[in-house]
């Protein structure tokens, strides 16, 4: 398993350009499932949950093909039949989600296999509610030796609430209803940009749907899905985690091939917290440490709210702020594995359930440390590069889910990370 070894205490400086988002390509290549034409998807990143899905389609009998480009990869996908309708375990488990695969194949092949995902570092996260919306669509759900079977001879569209919102409950709904007969309203769906970006998907494939980044989503189902080429939105959490990575470096990073608008929370918290954030068009935001961090308390929220893809980043910053930061995860019930991490190079928490409370600013030493998921592995990677001396971290295969190259990206703007493969 590689490491990474990184020596702290540099300044970062200069441009950086984000990736496609991993939770914005992730849908739209299950969206391709919708239709025998090909899809082509532009700007996908160069992580390992794609190269995840893209074994899952291999193993539905989904043809994929990718090509390097300059923004990212191209990568066409055509599901012209569907040889083996089972998502198995093996590949599930690696990647919750995969459950992704389920409303597409149900409304269009009538019947599939997926295991469930089972839990995660961060938290139970059950799929009850995916199903739950696709039994109202008028599919037969079965739970059996660990895998959900779907079957349906015809989705019929409904109105669904949503009891909790739900990222990619919305988006396996919402693709679903696009062959379903007739029309499905969606409410309390989330408003993430990613599930903007996949309506945008859909509609290019002949979907018709109105509402998408509101609570409220529409969609009219039509008899086929054909063909299209998108684009993925850039990766809004990549983004706020380089503006994170300047400001607890004391450094100055211009943040490219960015959205600003999609990261207004973060922006806005990070600016209470003394960071110097500005927006550079086009596409581009600039990030500085005004030399002196104050703690702001933080909580999570769906969007527009903070993300909770961006609470730990969150939290090593405030390890260097002045004063006492407390902050509230409100989406997942365990999602603070980089805390103990974090201690042990220096820092000064408490964790109490969902609550955290963070006494700044406290110097930060290199130390080895674990990786446990994607977002915390980022926290210690911002850790590290704050912190004097060297770093070590185990397991970043966790921050190669979803982070394109992170150490090359940061290494051309000052950092010195090396990673170290068994
Ligand atoms: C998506 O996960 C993201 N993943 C996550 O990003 C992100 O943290 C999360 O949304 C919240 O923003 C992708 O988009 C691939 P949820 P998702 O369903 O859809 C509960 C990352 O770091 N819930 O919005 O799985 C659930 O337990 C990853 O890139 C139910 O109770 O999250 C959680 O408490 C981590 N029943 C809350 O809703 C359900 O059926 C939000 O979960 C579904 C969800």
């Amino acid at each position: 398993m590689d490491k990474f070894l990184i020596e702290g205490g540099k300044p970062l400086e200069g441009r950086v350009a984000a990736s496609g988002a991993k939770n914005a390509a992730l849908p739209a290549m299950a969206a391709a499932l919708l239709t025998e034409d090909p899809v082509i998807l532009r700007n996908v990143p160069r992580v390992r949950d794609i190269g995840t899905l893209r074994s899952l389609l291999d193993e539905l009998g989904v043809d994929s093909s990718v090509t390097h480009e300059e923004h990212g990869n191209r990568l066409e996908i055509q599901a012209r039949k569907l040889l083996n309708p089972v998502a198995p375990y093996e590949l599930v488990k690696q990647m919750r989600a995969s459950v992704l695969v389920l409303g597409p194949l149900v409304a269009r092949f009538g019947h599939v296999r997926v295991s469930l995902p089972g839990g995660c570092a961060i938290g139970a996260r059950p799929i009850n509610l995916h199903l739950k919306g696709l039994e109202a669509l008028g599919a037969t759900i079965k739970i059996e030796h660990g895998y959900v079977d779907a079957r349906s001879d015809g989705l019929r569209g409904a109105t669904l609430y949503f009891d909790a919102i739900t990222v990619t409950g919305t988006e396996n709904l919402m693709m679903a209803a696009t062959l379903a007969s007739g029309e499905t309203l969606l409410q309390n769906a989330a408003r993430e940009p990613e599930v903007e970006d996949l309506a945008d998907l859909l509609k290019a494939m002949g979907a018709t749907i109105d509402g998408a980044g509101t609570d409220t989503i529409r969609i009219r189902g039509v008899t086929r899905m054909h063909g299209a080429e998108h684009t993925i939105v850039p990766d809004r959490i990549e983004v706020g985690t380089f503006l994170v990575a300047a400001a607890i470096t004391g450094g100055h990073l211009i943040v490219e091939q960015a959205e600003p608008a999609h990261l207004t929370a973060v922006i806005a918290k990070l600016a209470e917290a003394g960071v110097k954030v500005r927006t550079q068009a086009p596409r581009a935001l600039e990030a500085e440490s005004s030399g002196k961090l104050c703690a702001a308390d933080m909580t999570t929220h769906e969007y527009p709210g903070f993300a909770t893809d961006m609470q730990a980043q969150y939290m090593a910053l405030m390890t260097q702020a002045e004063g006492s930061a407390v902050i509230t995860e409100a989406i997942f019930e365990n999602r603070y594995l980089h805390a103990p991490e974090l201690l042990r190079m220096g820092a000064d928490i408490t964790v109490n359930g969902r609550r955290a409370v963070v006494r700044g600013k406290t110097p930060l030493s290199g130390a080895k440390v674990q990786a446990s998921d994607l977002r915390a592995s980022a926290s210690l990677v911002l850790a590290g590069l704050a912190a004097e001396g060297e770093t070590l971290i185990d397991r970043v295969y966790h921050i190669d889910r979803g982070y394109e190259r992170i150490e090359e990206k940061l290494n051309k703007v000052g950092a010195r990370i090396r990673r170290i493969s068994d």
